[in-house]
Formats: structure tokens, C-alpha cells, sequence
């Protein structure tokens, strides 16, 4: 009986492990971003999070800034994802010390 409860006591913390984890990867998974279509677009992405300039003043101390620099305003799912891996696009050509959470 006591096993029991501490195994499914360890399974809770295992699931709410996983969940975080892949509501950092996933957009999807975390319960603000649930309602997102698959293939949102910034459009979709602004209407909770403003505007480009909001989002970049949330990583300004990041250097550089991934949401303020010379590739202007790209589709915010070039580097987020909804359901897949997120991809830091700027390392396709550079190669900054900068991971994007579950990369
Ligand atoms: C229904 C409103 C809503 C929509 C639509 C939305 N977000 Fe969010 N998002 C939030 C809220 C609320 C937070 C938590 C507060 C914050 O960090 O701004 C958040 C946090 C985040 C975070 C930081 C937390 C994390 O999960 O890493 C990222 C990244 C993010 N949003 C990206 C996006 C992208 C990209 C889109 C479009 C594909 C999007 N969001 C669409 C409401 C929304
Ligand atoms: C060039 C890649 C890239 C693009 C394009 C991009 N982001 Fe991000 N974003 C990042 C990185 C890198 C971080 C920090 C690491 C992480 O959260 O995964 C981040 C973090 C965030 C955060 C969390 C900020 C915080 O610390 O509170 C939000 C919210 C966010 N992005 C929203 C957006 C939205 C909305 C768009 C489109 C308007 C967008 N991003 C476009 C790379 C990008
Ligand atoms: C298609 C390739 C490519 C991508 C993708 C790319 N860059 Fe660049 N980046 C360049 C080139 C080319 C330069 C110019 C190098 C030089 O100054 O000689 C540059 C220069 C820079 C510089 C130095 C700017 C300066 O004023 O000297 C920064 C910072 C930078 N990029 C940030 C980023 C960020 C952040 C991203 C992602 C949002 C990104 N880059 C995506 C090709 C790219």
C-alpha cells in the first residue's frame, strides 16, 4: 500500500517533469498556447504578444537580441514551434552561444 502511493506519487513528478519539459519545446503544450493552430503564423502569435518591439524588449539584455536585429520581423515559427522542435535560425549562419529552450 505504501510502495503503491510513493510509486504514483513518482509518476505524478515524472509526468509534471515531462509536461514542463515539453512546454518548453512545444508551444502547444503549455496551456496559454493550447488553442494555437499548427500553422500559426506571427499574426497569430501578436495578437496576445503586441507587437515585434514588446517581445524584443523582454530579451533585450540577450546578446544578441533574437527578436531585435538585422533579419527584421521573420515569421515568429522560424525559431518557435508549435507542435515540433524549436530551431534558433540564426545559428544556421552564425554561431552564437544562444539555445532556444528544448533545442
Ligand atoms: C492566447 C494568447 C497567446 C497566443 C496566441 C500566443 N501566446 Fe505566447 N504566451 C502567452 C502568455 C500569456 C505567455 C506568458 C507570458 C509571457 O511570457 O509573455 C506566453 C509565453 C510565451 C513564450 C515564453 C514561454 C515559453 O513557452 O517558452 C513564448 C516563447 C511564446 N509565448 C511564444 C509564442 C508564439 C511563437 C506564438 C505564436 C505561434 C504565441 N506565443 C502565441 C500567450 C499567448
Ligand atoms: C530568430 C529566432 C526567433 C524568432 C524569429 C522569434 N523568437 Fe522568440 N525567442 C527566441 C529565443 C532564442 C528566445 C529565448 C530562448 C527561448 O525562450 O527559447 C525567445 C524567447 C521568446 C519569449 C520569452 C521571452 C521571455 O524571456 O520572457 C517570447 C514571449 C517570445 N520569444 C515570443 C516570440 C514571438 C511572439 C515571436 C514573433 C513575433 C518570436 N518570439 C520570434 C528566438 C526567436
Ligand atoms: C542567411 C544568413 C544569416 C542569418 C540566418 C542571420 N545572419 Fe546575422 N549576419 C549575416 C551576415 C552575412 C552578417 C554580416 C557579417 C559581417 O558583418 O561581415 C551578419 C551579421 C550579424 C551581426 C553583426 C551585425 C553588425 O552590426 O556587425 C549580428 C549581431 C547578427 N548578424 C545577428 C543575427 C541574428 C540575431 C540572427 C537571427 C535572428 C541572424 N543574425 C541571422 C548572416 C546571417
Amino acid at each position: 500500500m505504501k510502495v503503491k502511493t510513493i510509486l504514483s506519487f513518482a509518476a505524478t513528478l515524472l509526468c509534471a517533469a515531462a509536461f514542463s519539459m515539453s512546454a518548453q519545446a512545444q508551444l502547444k503544450n503549455s496551456p496559454m498556447h493550447a488553442q494555437l493552430p499548427d500553422n500559426a503564423q506571427t499574426k497569430d502569435c501578436l495578437m496576445c504578444h503586441q507587437s515585434y518591439a514588446a517581445v524584443a524588449q523582454k530579451t533585450a539584455k540577450m546578446e544578441p537580441n533574437p527578436h531585435s536585429n538585422h533579419r527584421g520581423e521573420q515569421n515568429c515559427t522560424n525559431c518557435h514551434s508549435v507542435k515540433g522542435k524549436p530551431h534558433f535560425e540564426c545559428n544556421d549562419c552564425h554561431s552564437f552561444n544562444i539555445k532556444m529552450k528544448g533545442e
